[in-house]
């Protein structure tokens, strides 16, 4: 789980390019980092590595017009100097970063014993693998040496006997080709190129983009037969990356909200349209998700069974591969990711694709690898995401539900209204609770445990406040339906202990303050998002009324964002870098 990217070209500081690229790429994954450039006039390499941050991060490499960067989130070997990416062959000649895992690296390390290895990773025994081939075009000794290596993978070789040339390789991660003027990319995805390009190649599994200055060529492994491939534009702007004046990402994402909601709604009618119908006459229906975008998910599930009587079941990713044998032609799966590239997502979509089933998508990411296996794809429309936290994200995957439903309802202009009107709401919401959450912070940083309640369609908001404030925080969080309390987290509530209660005048209303009035009987500290204050509260977060009660999810996620946000701030973390975690999680 990493971020690679390459430059080569007319510009003659490709290290520095790389670098910057690499900051960009910094929440894909950010234990350690590394360059390798070839120097102008040489054909020699020169290779930088570090441990730690890379934001501030400044490089002595000199300058070149090929380099090569990663930046990097262990998994094969600890966080050491040794093992942060670029790694060499035995003669210096071979360089490669790689994201993705060499699941017999074992085997084949143990095959090289006569290489002198310098890490513990995985990546490692692909140069030295390489190396065993002679000296035979680069592109060949890549092509070779794939054909020994059983895993996922996206990298990027270059060799001092080659120096005007990169190679970029991909099976199952990610890796997109920028087009400049100036010269060429290949990253992990387009955001570190986007400031000087939006024109791209998405490299496919299989496929190899050969690279020099002026050319960029595509051939097919192993048969190395050329092919052409499709340009596309990426809508996206480096502005839109960028977190502008805001102190973090996070908190930038957070208050855009109102606006990605409205682009929420701008989606196309027809697939709109074919996308319901499938939902709807799906025999078993199945949405499949990680973290964030499975509590998305199960929101999705109530407003399928609310709006369109369907039914469906919702799955924690990495489990749902235990299950995809069970999936066949009648079976439809709606797969929902921000990134669209995460691992534990795709494995189960490409098993129950493999017995037949239909793959419906809700991603952000255009042209990610869930998007191009997916028969249709809904896109969010919110922009690059960039704080390994999701937040607009989340809303928009509630909004594109929202949609889906409604037009399952066969009422697709009123659900967009709805949208447009929440826009407002949750802009409504974010300025009555941005300073009281600011206040909030000061309290719930003191806390080890607080427990976030609530029921229905509110549920899912509750196990992602939790979340977001244990990701971001390490305040221990646990978010649970409000009737599941009395099964045995009661027993956790003592004088004192926070507890959050989403408890608007909906459906779900009286029996959840019921179950907070259990918690307040036990001493525990009571705090209410509601649309109506109630004494039983020892502290109230107001939120405003939405035009549909189904639309709380959207407003009262708002101030729980901003809560986990403040409180990381308060106990002086950077809640865009959680400690461990990283945004695109592309390793099972
Ligand atoms: C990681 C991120 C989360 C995200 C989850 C699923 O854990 O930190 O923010 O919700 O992956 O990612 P996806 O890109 O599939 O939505």
């Amino acid at each position: 789980m990493c971020g690679i990217i390459g430059y080569v070209g007319e510009l003659q500081d490709a290290a520095r390019v790389v670098l910057n690229g690499l900051k960009k790429l910094e929440y894909r994954g950010y234990d350690s980092w590394g360059i390798a450039v070839i120097p102008s006039g040489s054909t020699a390499v020169s290779i930088e590595k570090h441990i730690g941050h890379i934001s501030g991060a400044e490089t002595m490499l000199p300058k070149g017009s090929l380099a090569i960067g990663h930046t990097r989130w262990a998994t094969h070997g600890g966080v050491t100097e040794a093992n942060a990416h670029p790694h060499v062959s035995c003669g210096g000649d071979i360089i490669v970063v790689h994201n993705g895992i060499i699941e017999n690296f074992q085997e084949l390390r143990d095959e090289l014993s006569q290489h002198t290895f310098l890490s513990q990773t995985d990546t490692e025994v692909i140069p030295h693998l390489m190396e065993e081939y002679g000296k035979i075009p680069l592109e060949q000794a890549v092509s070779k040496a794939l054909q020994r290596v059983k895993g996922s993978y996206a990298i990027l070789v270059f060799s001092t006997r080659e120096p005007e040339k990169m190679i970029a390789v991909r099976k199952e991660s990610p890796l997109v080709i920028g087009l400049s003027s100036n010269g060429f990319f290949a990253a992990s995805d387009a955001v570190p190129f986007l400031e000087y390009t939006t024109k791209a190649v998405d490299l496919d599994d299989g496929e190899m983009a050969v690279i020099t200055r002026h050319h960029v060529e595509y051939y097919d492994i192993p048969s190395m037969a050329k092919k052409e491939k499709q340009q596309k534009k990426i809508t996206w702007t480096a502005e839109a990356a960028s977190k502008g004046d805001n102190a973090h990402y996070m908190i930038k994402e957070i208050l855009e909200q109102p606006s990605a909601l409205r682009n929420a709604v701008v989606q196309d009618k027809q697939k709109l349209t074919a996308f319901a119908k499938e939902v709807m006459n799906a025999k078993n229906l199945k949405l499949v998700a990680c973290g964030t975008s499975r509590h998305a998910a199960i929101i999705g599930r109530y407003l399928f069974t609310k709006l369109g009587k369907k039914p469906a079941d919702v799955y924690i990713a990495s489990e749902f591969s235990y299950f995809a044998d069970s999936s066949d032609a009648d079976t439809v799966i709606l797969a929902v990711s921000q990134s669209g590239e995460t691992a534990d997502v795709l494995d189960g979509l490409r098993k129950a694709k493999g017995k037949g089933a239909r793959i419906l998508s809700i991603v952000n990411v255009m042209g990610s690898t869930i998007d191009r296996m997916s028969d249709i794809t809904l896109y969010l429309n919110c922009g690059p995401e960039v704080g390994v936290a999701s937040t607009k994200a989340f809303l928009n995957q509630l909004a594109v539900f929202y949609l889906v439903a409604y037009t399952m309802a066969g009422k697709t202009e009123e659900g967009a209204k709805q949208i447009k009107d929440a826009a407002h709401v949750v802009e409504e919401s974010i300025k009555l609770n941005n300073e009281k959450m600011k206040m909030l912070a000061q309290t719930i940083k003191k806390f080890e445990h607080v427990y976030f309640l609530a029921r229905g369609v509110n549920f899912p908001i509750a196990i992602e406040g939790a979340l977001k404030l244990k990701e971001i925080s390490y305040v221990h969080a646990e978010g649970m339906p409000a009737g599941e309390l009395k099964h045995g987290t009661l027993a956790l509530i003592e004088k004192g202990t926070p507890v959050i209660l989403i408890n608007p005048t909906d459906y779900t209303y009286s029996d959840s303050l019921s179950n907070g009035m259990e918690t307040k009987a036990r001493g525990a500290f009571l705090i209410g998002l509601s649309n109506q204050i109630n004494p039983v509260y020892d502290f109230f977060i107001q939120l405003p009324t939405p035009s549909n009660e189904l639309l709380y999810p959207l407003v009262a996620t708002v101030p729980l964002q901003l809560l986990a946000y403040y409180t990381a701030c308060e106990k002086g973390l950077n809640p865009d870098k959680p400690r461990n975690l990283a945004k695109s999680v592309t390793v099972k």
